[in-house]
């Protein structure tokens, strides 16, 4: 059988630039070579997209780029759509597309704005799926418009950043909040606020990196992670827990040092409280308009009661990442995760493409 090519994309105009090298490298390692050819595809810090070696990606000091082969995209309804600027020749057809970037331009459906113009099947949720769980602020909306459980959060906006006082905030949300961008990820420009100056810190901090940020009151809770995956039919596996020894699970705890112990499977979860747990983040999945993968991240009260807090719809592939690693717990394979996650892209295309684009005379 013909291989199938696809596409991985990774680094991205984003902070979370190199935990996707990471990810990429660890997807690449872990495709199955006898089934899917793979063509790598960097986009650089300024934006750049670059062909990419194989040399280049395995390195842990990948800086995207060094290839020097630039690529240029173009839109139509030929087959060729991916062009070197050395050259002038397409690269080979790409049956799919899996992009494997985070946050802002990666994560945020602007990127997959792209790939649904170039019509190529791409693994992940759509545009719509992708920005409103991007967006902390409009994620929260729709959750509570779908009576799912969630933190109570106060929008806030860079042009009324002198009118904010820690005071107001606090008769609504409790002396503990939680001030974040709400366009960004791996915690970065998050914050703890106990008092007006830490609150003024974080402010600052946070409008660095969105012009929009969301207050939310603290919860108290165990911090638990799913992992989903599917379109119409939508399977969720267990639940890891992230266990903190100090402070919160911030990028440092995330990826540098070993303040974070991440437990598969969670202790102490009863079977029905696993099925609560699943049917929140299945709820929350079809609600944010999900699909092909997200791992659904929530807290769980000492009163049992779920919150949810996030999904992530490109969720990290690293080889400590929770998303593959909950699947392998639950069963599935990392490399079979990953053909899964081609079907799905493909799935979702063929059935999208009955759609017409025409009016139909009568
Ligand atoms: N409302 C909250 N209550 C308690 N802890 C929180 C709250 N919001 C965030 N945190 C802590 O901060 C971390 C990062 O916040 P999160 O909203 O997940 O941002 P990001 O999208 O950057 O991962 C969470 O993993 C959690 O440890
Ligand atoms: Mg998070």
């Amino acid at each position: 059988m013909k291989k199938q090519n696809i596409g991985l994309v990774f680094g991205g105009k984003s902070p979370e630039h190199e935990v996707s090298i990471i990810s990429a490298r660890n997807i690449f390692n872990a495709i199955n070579k006898d089934k899917f050819e793979v063509q790598l595809i960097g986009i650089a810090q300024n934006g750049n997209w670059y062909l990419e070696t194989e040399a280049n990606l395995l390195d842990k000091n990948c800086v995207i780029g060094k290839s020097n082969i630039q690529l240029a995209v173009v839109f139509g309804e030929s087959q060729q759509k991916i062009m070197r600027l050395d050259t002038g020749n397409f690269i080979d057809v790409l049956d799919v597309i899996f992009p494997i970037t985070h946050g802002p331009n990666g994560e945020d459906g602007t990127l997959q704005g792209i790939f649904t113009q170039l019509d190529i099947p791409f693994v992940g949720p759509s545009v719509l799926g992708s920005a409103v769980s991007m967006d902390k602020d409009f994620t929260k909306r729709i959750l509570r418009d779908a009576g799912i459980g969630h933190a109570k959060g106060i929008t806030v906006y860079q042009h009324d950043k002198d009118k904010l006082s820690y005071a107001e905030f606090e008769k609504e949300l409790g002396k503990i909040m939680f001030v974040k961008p709400c366009n960004m990820g791996s915690s970065i420009g998050v914050s703890k606020v106990t008092d007006e100056q830490s609150f003024r810190h974080a402010i600052n901090e946070a409008f660095k990196f969105d012009t929009k940020l969301l207050v939310e009151q603290a919860v108290i809770g165990r911090e638990l992670e799913c992992a989903v995956l599917g379109n119409e039919t939508i399977d969720v596996s267990i639940f890891g827990e992230v266990i903190m020894d100090e402070g919160i699970y911030d990028f440092e705890n995330k990826y540098i040092n070993d303040n974070a112990k991440i437990v598969i499977p969670a202790e102490h979860i009863s079977p029905t409280l696993l099925q609560k747990l699943q049917a929140t983040a299945k709820n929350a999945y079809r609600a944010l308009g999900l699909e092909g993968l997200s791992r659904i991240d929530v807290f769980l009260t000492t009163n049992e009661e779920v919150i949810v807090n996030e999904p992530n719809t490109l969720p990290g592939f690293t080889s400590i990442s929770m998303y593959p690693k909950l699947w392998e717990n639950s069963g599935l394979s990392y490399p079979d995760l990953i053909e899964r996650l081609i079907q799905l892209a493909i799935a979702r295309y063929n059935r999208d493409k009955q759609l017409s684009r025409k009016r139909i005379d009568k």
